[in-house]
Order: structure tokens, then C-alpha cells, then sequence
């Protein structure tokens, strides 16, 4: 039967991740960040953009702000531990591309990092922001689209 709940517990039947990103954005004084982000959607087929929501706690929401640029990563089938680690530690505190062995080579886009063991990347540039809450979704355009025929999309395991 249907009954009212508070917000958490209604949110808690539904809140299944299934396909998690991650971004990678430039920090304001020099090399890359990563942020694993459930929060995403295709907001444009032409031209294609994608919309991220940010925290705004997160050292990504302070990248986002100085350098207009992210790279949407979908991960592939081994980087689940990359999804731990990016999820679970701030860039303000560790370099993640070093810590997570992040094999990568230069984008098109300012040069953000293309994750070799990625699904697929889309390399964005920001066009808007609204402030939603304690979030920020950034909408960006897709200038550059990659994607690795021997990859398969990682899906966060549902419980
Ligand atoms: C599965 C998963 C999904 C997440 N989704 C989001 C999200 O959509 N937006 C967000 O701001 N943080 C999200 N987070 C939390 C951030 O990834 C986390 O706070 C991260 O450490 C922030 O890194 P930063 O400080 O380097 O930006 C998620 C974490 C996990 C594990």
C-alpha cells in the first residue's frame, strides 16, 4: 500500500546506482582532478551535451568554477577500484590520477586526460550553471567523443 515517508526512506527503494561516471577536471593550479558522480544525464542530441551535479564541498565544484572544462568518463569493467578512490577521497588532499595508477594520454579539449581503460569519454565545455540545493549542475557541450571497442561499461553492482 501506498503511504507517505519521509524522503530518505522513500529515496532508499529507488536509489539503485546502476551506471556512475566520473569526471575529470583541471585544477586551478595544474594538473587534473577525477570525481565519481552518480548524478549525471544527456541533456541535448544537437548538439550532444550532459549535464553534472556538484557538490558544492567538493574540490571539483572549485575546479568547475576557474577551468570551464570536464571530461564525462564511463568507466570501463576494471575500474571499479578507480571508481572507489575517486568517489572517496578529495583531490585537495591526494593527487587521484597518481594514486590510482590512471593510465591516460592528452584530449583535444586543454589536454583533459583521456582514461585509456575508459568505456568511453566525452570531453566537455561548460556552457551553463544552475545552483540546485547544496549542488551545482554544470551543463556542458560534448566537443570530443572517445570510446574503446575492447571496453566494456562498468555498472556499480545494485543490492
Ligand atoms: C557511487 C558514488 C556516486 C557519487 N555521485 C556524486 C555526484 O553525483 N555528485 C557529487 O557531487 N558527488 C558524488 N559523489 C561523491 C564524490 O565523488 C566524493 O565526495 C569525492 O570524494 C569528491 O572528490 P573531490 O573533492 O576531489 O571533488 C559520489 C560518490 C560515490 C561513491
Amino acid at each position: 500500500m501506498m503511504k507517505i515517508h519521509n524522503f530518505p526512506e522513500a529515496h532508499a527503494k529507488v536509489h539503485l546506482p546502476s551506471k556512475v561516471t566520473m569526471a575529470v577536471t583541471e585544477k586551478p593550479d595544474g594538473g587534473y582532478n577525477l570525481i565519481t558522480l552518480e548524478w549525471f544525464m544527456r541533456t541535448s542530441i544537437d548538439p550532444p551535451m550532459f549535464a553534472i551535479s556538484v557538490g558544492h564541498t567538493r574540490y571539483s565544484y572549485e575546479c568547475l568554477q576557474d577551468v570551464r572544462y570536464f571530461n564525462l568518463v564511463f568507466p570501463g569493467s576494471t575500474q571499479k577500484s578507480l571508481l572507489a578512490l575517486a568517489g572517496s577521497k578529495s583531490g585537495r588532499d591526494i593527487d587521484k590520477f597518481s594514486a590510482g595508477e590512471v593510465a591516460s594520454f592528452p584530449g583535444k579539449l586543454h589536454k583533459l586526460p583521456i582514461l585509456k581503460d575508459a568505456a568511453a569519454c566525452f570531453e566537455c565545455e561548460v556552457v551553463t550553471q544552475v545552483k540546485s540545493g547544496d549542488h551545482t549542475i554544470f551543463v556542458g557541450e560534448v566537443k570530443h567523443s572517445w570510446s574503446n571497442e575492447e571496453e566494456q561499461l562498468f555498472f556499480y553492482p545494485k543490492n
